[in-house]
């Protein structure tokens, strides 16, 4: 039996005016993606926004559902979104944001695993890394460098 260690690489920005300021631009629109967040039941808002190679910039929000489980994160209606209308583009970075009814998150919130394993999908596609940048409401921002920073150990399509 041999005992491994696996690491991740993050960086941590006090606040959003500390990002460069592409990503500020990104978190900014991630931030005005939350405020169209569908979610009558949880409340929790959720904004993405996603940069590409050609500078134009996709957004998503959570969208709820009677059914529950008909609902939508941000993270997978941001991607599913711009797969869709921008299959050859390259994703170069996210940027997450999240709010809650019941408190200001002043802590940075990642994305679920669910949504986590749709990224990755999209980061093996197009075979270069997405930067993902995730906050709550205010506060710090983390980053890391590609979306399997987040999902070690995962499982992909070189298995099937
Ligand atoms: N949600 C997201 O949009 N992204 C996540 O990564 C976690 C959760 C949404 C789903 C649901 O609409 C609400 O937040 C509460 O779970």
């Amino acid at each position: 039996m041999k005992k491994q260690k696996v690491e991740i690489q993050l960086e941590v920005f006090e606040s959003v005016s500390e990002l460069p300021k592409d990503i500020q631009e990104l978190m900014n629109k991630a931030q005005q993606a939350r405020e169209n967040a569908y979610a009558p039941y949880s409340r929790f808002k959720v904004g993405t926004a996603i940069q590409l190679s050609s500078g134009e910039t996709t957004i998503g929000s959570n969208q709820e559902n009677a059914a529950y489980p008909s609902g939508l994160c941000a993270e997978r209606v941001a991607i599913f979104h711009t797969g869709a209308l921008f299959p050859n583009q390259e994703i170069k970075a996210m940027a997450i944001t999240a709010s809650s009814p019941s408190q200001v998150l002043s802590e940075p919130i990642g994305p679920c695993g669910a949504c986590r394993q749709s990224m990755a999908e999209y980061e093996q596609k197009q075979n270069a890394p997405i930067a993902v940048y995730f906050m709550g409401e205010t506060g710090k921002i983390v980053k890391v460098n590609k979306v399997m920073d987040l999902l070690p150990l995962g499982f992909d399509a070189t298995y099937l």
